[in-house]
């Protein structure tokens, strides 16, 4: 299957996805030896209007391990002529004239699929608004699950600012396509999954809970999925210690358990998990490069 654009996780079936994974075990290899020319004459336009550190150098990253050249801006709103006044579409439909896909984070939600619709190039999604989605993190977080262990049966925690959490909601859309996954969402009432995303886990018949005391989930899961908490959001402000894993939450947690985290983090995650054999985010960025690779390719080839 061609993809034109990816702009929301629900584009992606499960057949493609284990197609971009195979592609992606490819990519690790491609990257181990230092990258490809195959793609020499690509060039990708990055287009933040918001900051980033994992998603753009490593979107950038993996545009220079394929051998093409990037164009980048990493402040739009202010380095584009949106300071003019310019319209998103005529700043799309003109970058779609110098390059071959087009990279955007935005600062509103349906950003990526305002490009989209006007664009004569892919436009790939790199996270719009609050409450908006990042498809390509939850491509990588699911790739780094699917690394260690099978997606079906599946038991995860999705803890934090849930509400504002497009990573999360990316991730939701790409477990309900698989049998058997049970969601914990875990965050203080204020805070929790907005009822679109639990409407969809309905209309699949996925298994899923609304909780706020991350102690009683923590024991039960495969996978713990931490975002972020800003304890100034909280109408209690200092329980955000209910919500961040530290040395002591871990001895409650399942020997095998995997703790992903799309990052930056701040509060939600102690240092002293870092050392911890079951704390894979520092990976799950890495595995952003590889992901990124293949799914440039998978756009361009065919
Ligand atoms: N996870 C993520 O999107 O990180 P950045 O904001 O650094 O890109």
């Amino acid at each position: 299957m061609k993809l034109s654009h990816v702009v929301e996780s629900q584009q992606f079936t499960v057949p493609l996805l284990m197609e971009l994974f195979a592609r992606t075990r490819q990519m690790e290899k491609v990257a181990a030896r230092g990258g490809t020319l195959d793609y020499q004459n690509r060039i990708m336009a990055s287009l933040f209007y918001q900051p980033s550190t994992r998603t753009r150098f490593s979107f950038e990253a993996a545009m220079y391990r394929l051998g093409g050249r990037v164009l980048s801006t990493e402040q739009a709103g202010y380095f584009s002529s949106e300071v003019e006044g310019e319209q998103l579409e005529d700043t799309i439909r003109i970058l779609g004239g110098y390059a071959d896909v087009i990279v955007i984070r935005h600062t509103q939600a349906g950003g990526a699929k305002r490009a989209a619709e006007v664009s004569k190039v892919p436009v790939i999604n790199a996270g719009d608004g609050n409450g908006g989605q990042h498809p390509t993190q939850a491509l990588l977080d699911l790739y780094t699950i699917y690394r260690e262990r099978p997606i079906e049966g599946l038991s995860i925690a999705f803890i934090g600012e849930l509400d504002r959490g497009r990573t999360a909601r990316s991730l939701a859309y790409l477990l309900s396509k698989f049998e058997r996954v049970k969601i914990y969402f875990v965050s203080p009432t204020e805070m929790q999954m907005k009822p679109d995303i639990l409407e969809h886990l309905d209309e699949h018949d996925v298994w899923y809970a609304l909780e706020s005391d991350a102690a009683k989930v923590l024991p039960e899961v495969d996978v713990v999925y931490q975002t972020r908490i800003r304890p100034e959001r909280l109408t209690d402000r200092g329980s955000h210690g209910r919500y961040t894993i530290d040395a002591t939450v871990l001895t409650t947690m399942k020997r095998d358990a995997l703790i992903l985290h799309p990052l930056p983090r701040t509060v939600e995650i102690d240092k002293a998990v870092d050392a911890d054999p079951r704390a894979l985010y520092f990976r799950q960025a890495n595995n952003g490069l590889f992901v990124r690779m293949a799914l440039l390719t998978m756009l361009w080839d065919e």
